[in-house]
């Protein structure tokens, strides 16, 4: 078998067998197929896409390209929760606490920031002491001794996601939906729960910018976790405006502390609530209704935070922070940011949002680069509310005070101020499952 032929056939619109595909991906993870071959065979994949059948081979093909996580160990059925990506999106560390205060093991595997979005591994370790880079074997004691545990991806888990992603990232060919689809996929099938929730974010901070593209990348994923016997539900979320008040690693470890003492913004409530009830449904504790009851006594009994505490201090963290969060890093600089006019704010470019918060230190310029801890934006206002010209719009936190000039105009270049309120905006779009694509209300419900 030749690459050049495999990248022909592909360029001319033509499906690639099962066989050519395992070539593939098992070449390139070995480093025999080079970066310039394979930049062009995900040229032509990302042109003329793959087929269903396709994707579910490439999606095997990847996951078992190297570790496969064993959790049968546990007792229970295990559920996974992956997020598409945003800003703001701090829900793992309220959800995952949440279902698992109910009785439902949470073993789960997180990833870093990327790009303008912000990763849930990052935001643990602004916890002092706090550790992701535990050892497989102590990972499932941990889960089997408190019933959670979130930890940083192993090494050699979905290796072939790891090259492929990275290669990606530099030709432009991040945003397909079978690339997207695969990627996620293997890693959760790689990962070993039973069941997956997935949180399809859509608008202007996903990389799915419609509904219809993120129903598109939702459907493509339940059915290739369906067909490999993993059940698999997805939310469809809003990421046109950051989710929450707080954007940056221990702001939003605050603003999650807060979430699950019952105190947090409504559209993070909301929003967790909704995907720690579909976490339970899967997991099989009651009906829809009855789960989210469930999530909401986890929150309001303040037995989700105490989980909480008891997986921080598992992972080798001060628990003491979850009560005492002035003891989370705290930026030694701050600026106010006012509002230029008097209006309504009607539109937040969310990635703009996301990138002024990594200017400010709280995501990585390049893969190496240490994280400020303590830095990021508080909003003050959000989509629809009033703000008077020269009232605190919102409040940026740096360690690099010369870092304000450019996150602030950046930040003001991302929102629109006009004088008309805008359309109330939904937090959750829909739930796709195998049973088909249900939309939902306002809040969450169908
Ligand atoms: N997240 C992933 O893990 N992979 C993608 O391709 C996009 C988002």
């Amino acid at each position: 078998m030749r690459m050049y032929d495999l990248i022909l056939k592909k360029r001319e619109g033509q499906a690639l067998t099962d066989e050519e595909i395992a070539f593939l991906i098992s070449g390139y993870t070995a480093g025999e197929i080079p970066d310039y071959q394979m930049s062009a065979m995900l040229m032509a994949i990302y042109f003329k896409g793959l087929s269903q059948h396709e994707t579910g081979v490439l999606t095997h093909c990847m996951a078992h390209s190297g570790d496969m996580v064993d959790l049968s160990s546990i007792p229970g059925i295990k559920v996974d929760k992956h997020s598409t990506g945003g800003v703001g999106d701090k829900t793992t560390m309220i959800v995952a606490p949440i279902v698992a205060s109910c009785g439902v093991p949470v073993a789960k595997m997180s990833g870093r920031g990327l790009g303008h979005t912000g990763g849930t591994v990052d935001k643990l370790e602004s916890i002092p002491g706090l550790r992701t880079d535990i050892e497989p074997q102590r990972f499932l004691e941990i889960v089997k001794e408190i019933g959670i545990a979130v930890v940083g991806q192993s090494g050699n888990l979905a290796p072939a996601d790891k090259k492929l992603y990275a290669l990606r990232d530099v030709t432009a060919t991040v945003d397909s939906i079978p690339l997207i689809a695969a990627s996620i996929m293997s890693k959760k099938i790689a990962a070993g729960a039973d069941c997956i929730l997935l949180d399809v974010k859509t608008g202007s901070g996903a990389f799915m910018k419609t509904e219809e593209e993120a129903i598109q990348l939702a459907q493509t994923m339940v059915s290739i976790g369906e067909h490999v016997g993993r059940k698999t539900v997805a939310l469809i979320t809003d990421m046109d405006r950051p989710l929450g008040r707080a954007i940056g690693n221990a702001l939003e470890v605050q603003e999650a502390l807060e979430t699950l003492s019952g105190q947090g913004p409504e559209d993070l409530t909301q929003v967790c609530l909704q995907l720690a009830a579909n976490m339970l449904y899967l997991a099989e504790k009651g009906d829809m209704e009855e789960c989210l009851k469930l999530a909401q006594e986890a929150v309001h009994s303040g037995k989700a935070k105490e989980k909480f505490a008891q997986m921080v201090s598992a992972q080798g963290g001060d628990p003491s922070v979850i009560f005492h969060p002035e003891r989370l890093a705290q930026a030694p600089y701050s600026q106010v940011v006012t509002a230029p006019i008097d209006g309504y704010l009607t539109h937040m470019d969310t990635q703009q949002c996301g990138i002024a918060s990594v200017l400010l230190g709280a995501g990585r310029e390049t893969k190496e680069a240490p994280i400020d801890f303590s830095a990021g934006i508080i909003l003050k206002r959000t989509i629809g509310q009033w703000v008077n010209q020269g009232e605190p719009i919102a409040v940026l936190y740096s360690s690099r005070p010369e870092s304000f000039e450019g996150a602030q105009s950046l930040l003001l270049q991302s929102m629109t101020i006009g004088d008309q309120p805008p359309a109330p905006e939904r937090l959750i779009y829909a739930r796709v499952s195998s049973y088909g694509v249900e939309k939902m209300n306002p809040h969450g419900s169908n």
